[in-house]
């Protein structure tokens, strides 16, 4: 985490060369435009960035809030704005992709190629009964299917979910059953540490009871490993798409049809299927992924590592680039498969020029050391990115100077699944760097630092980070869920003067330059590797087990993943004498892994006697904080057993 120690020690700033000022998209008049008239400003960019097959008068409609409306009497198609379109306009030999499957398998792709592709799978998804407003759930590897399946469902005006290929089918059933999807796009398995990951018997367990409303399972052949079949249910999607006809044409659906859910943890256990709708995301996807990369679709090669079951690889590997009709890699593996240098390797490869990763990614590489990023040709790259948690200042410049050759702007870019985009970025060629620091409101957003009671705090005092307007690519809602909709982001600051305003979950202060600074999350959700877990969603998974009484969760700091998982159980008595610690520790973790997911699994299962709570029964997780980042414990004077500490750090000594 970002210690106030190495925040000091960075002093450097890095304004933009003169050289990349000169070409740069961006330029300081995008916050004048957008200041003079905000909504004429996003406006003015639906219309420039996207086609439209009926224009809309209306910009937002904010009459019943929390529910927005954008762009509301428009209509458009998300998948001809993000494919048609480029070939129309004779870009169709432009490749939209390179990519890489983890054996080195390779598959180049252009936007004619893709296009034609997504028309026969647009085909095939009619012919399986699915239609406008239909939930779909993708369970891929990240494949040239998954792009294909994604823009697919968004072409028949259809809803996707995406369940990232690493949740369990404990998971995946949930999500399945939360959004009543009809159909499953799955493969057999996919590519990750040079093993083949399953995928299809997830599918088949989540769908074992006969109970969901799943009718279709369409398996993509991908690792050729065997599978079981359920015939009248399963079908290849290699052999539909053979049989599908390639002409489709392109409906204009109302911007405010829903385009996918993405499930985020909160903090229950149960995740939040978060709802985004088509013409205000996609524009302000399209105008972020233009201003903050500085990308210029004819040259650049960008590439955001980030896998499509996250809403950056939504976002920023799909609907952002394709939008623009940019060039990208893919990649469907790990960064270190099969030696340590195989990303430096891909950037060689392909000569990508813009490259956009987490913090926990580069935190890795610096331990490994310069020696082997230096061992490839970076020359390429003039733009690098980040996202997902903090960047420590140290980590910043070590980007800059050992992947970025000391010259290319780093934009640290604040949002979250909830707002759809980037929301908080330093413009590259406009903006003078300041490591550490997400910096300002993209033009046409409104962010600030708020105190309880929902008026600015000063400079540089802690508050709680919100967003004081509407923005474009804003979630509509929690599917199914409007009052934990409001409750969950509005409540807070409902009458807040000025407001009401949207409560983001993180921490943040500004600086005298009025640069933001994010402190991480105020609730009990954890960010591991980037990756948003729920300390509620681990603890149910652990008393699900057999052996655990009782389960508290919390979030350690982590030198590399940021947050680390450490958990506390109390085993039930009898078991205490079947296992031993480390072995009940090593079952546990393999049991949250099988719940949920590998991201999931604990670094550390302490087994205690007893667990901190409060008189009113609250578990005291900022005492467990402490043990797990090994430090002395605060104040336990709260506490309705004041020895409880004493018990648990003696027995972990
Ligand atoms: C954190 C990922 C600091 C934050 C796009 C947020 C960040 C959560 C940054 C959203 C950043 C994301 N600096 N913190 N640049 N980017 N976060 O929904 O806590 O997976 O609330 O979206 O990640 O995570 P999510």
């Amino acid at each position: 985490m970002t210690s106030i120690d190495s925040l000091l020690h960075e002093n450097r700033r890095f304004p933009p060369s003169p050289e990349f000022a000169a070409s740069a998209v961006a330029g300081p008049d995008l916050y004048e435009r957008a200041e003079a008239d905000r909504l004429g400003f996003w406006a003015a960019q639906a219309r420039e960035l996207l086609t439209w097959e009926t224009p809309f008068s209306q910009t937002l409609d904010w009459s019943n809030p929390p529910f927005a409306k954008w762009f509301a009497d428009g209509r458009l198609n998300v998948a001809y704005n993000c494919l048609d379109r480029h070939v129309e306009a004779r870009n169709g030999n432009r490749v939209a992709f390179h990519w890489e499957g983890e054996p080195g398998d390779t598959r180049t792709v252009t936007y004619a190629e893709l296009t034609a592709e997504v028309k026969r799978a647009a085909n095939v998804l009619t012919s399986l009964g699915i239609g406008q407003g239909d939930r779909v759930a993708i369970y891929l590897p990240m494949i040239p299917e998954a792009v294909v399946a994604m823009l697919a469902v968004a072409r028949i005006g259809a809803v996707h979910s995406v369940v990232f290929g690493g949740f369990s089918s404990e998971s995946l059933r949930a999500r399945i059953d939360d959004a009543s999807a009809k159909l499953v796009i799955t493969a057999d398995g996919g590519w990750r540490k040079g093993k083949v990951v399953q995928l299809k018997p997830a599918v088949d367990a989540a769908l074992a009871d006969g109970k969901s409303t799943v009718e279709s399972v369409l398996v993509v052949r991908r690792a050729q490993n065997a599978i079981d079949w359920t015939d009248g249910r399963d079908q290849w999607w290699n052999d539909a798409m053979a049989g599908a006809a390639d002409e489709h044409e392109a409906q204009g659906f109302e911007a405010e049809n829903p385009l996918f859910i993405l499930y985020t943890s909160g903090t229950t256990g149960k995740p939040k299927g978060i709802l985004h709708t088509s013409g205000g995301y996609l524009t302000q996807v399209a105008f972020t992924q233009k201003f903050v990369f500085d990308l210029h679709p004819e040259t650049d090669v960008y590439w955001c590592t980030a896998d499509v079951g996250w809403v950056t690889g939504h976002s920023y590997a799909i609907y952002g680039p394709m939008a623009n009709g940019a060039t990208q890699v893919l990649y469907e593996g790990t960064p270190d498969t099969p030696h340590p240098g195989r990303w430096w390797e891909l950037i060689q490869k392909y000569k990508v020029s813009i490259f956009y990763t987490a913090p926990t990614a580069i935190r890795s590489f610096m331990k490994v050391g310069r020696e082997i990023p230096q061992r490839f040709d970076l020359s390429s790259l003039r733009v690098l990115g980040s996202v997902g948690e903090p960047i420590n200042p140290e980590a910043w410049v070590w980007y800059r100077e050992v992947i970025g050759g000391g010259t290319t702007p780093v934009v640290d870019t604040w949002w979250q699944t909830e707002t759809g985009g980037i929301m908080v970025s330093a413009l590259p060629g406009v903006t003078t760097a300041k490591p550490g620091s997400a910096q300002v409101p993209i033009p046409g957003i409104t962010v600030d630092v708020l105190g309880d009671d929902g008026t600015p705090v000063e400079n540089n005092q802690g508050g709680l980070l919100a967003v004081t307007a509407p923005w474009p690519s804003m979630l509509r809602g929690i599917w199914g869920d409007p009052d934990r909709f409001r409750e969950t982001y509005w409540s807070k600051f409902w009458d807040a003067p000025g407001g009401p305003f949207y409560l983001a979950g993180d921490g943040a202060h500004k600086d005298e330059d009025g640069d933001l600074w994010l402190l991480g999350r105020i609730d009990d959700v954890m960010n591991v590797s980037g990756h948003r877990l729920s300390t509620a969603e681990i603890e149910s998974a652990l008393v699900s087990h057999p052996w655990v009484a009782e389960a508290a969760v919390v979030g350690a700091s982590d030198e590399t993943t940021g947050q680390a998982v450490v958990a506390f159980v109390i085993v039930k008595a009898r078991q205490a004498d079947v296992a031993t610690a480390s072995e009940a520790s090593d079952v546990l973790r393999k049991h949250v892994a099988e719940q949920i997911g590998a991201i999931a699994r604990p670094r550390t299962i302490y087994i205690v006697s007893e667990l901190p709570k409060t008189r009113s029964g609250k578990i005291m997780r900022r005492l467990l904080r402490d043990v797990a980042e090994g430090r002395e414990v605060g104040d336990t004077t709260t506490l309705a057993d004041t020895s409880v500490m004493q018990i648990i750090t003696d027995k972990l000594r």
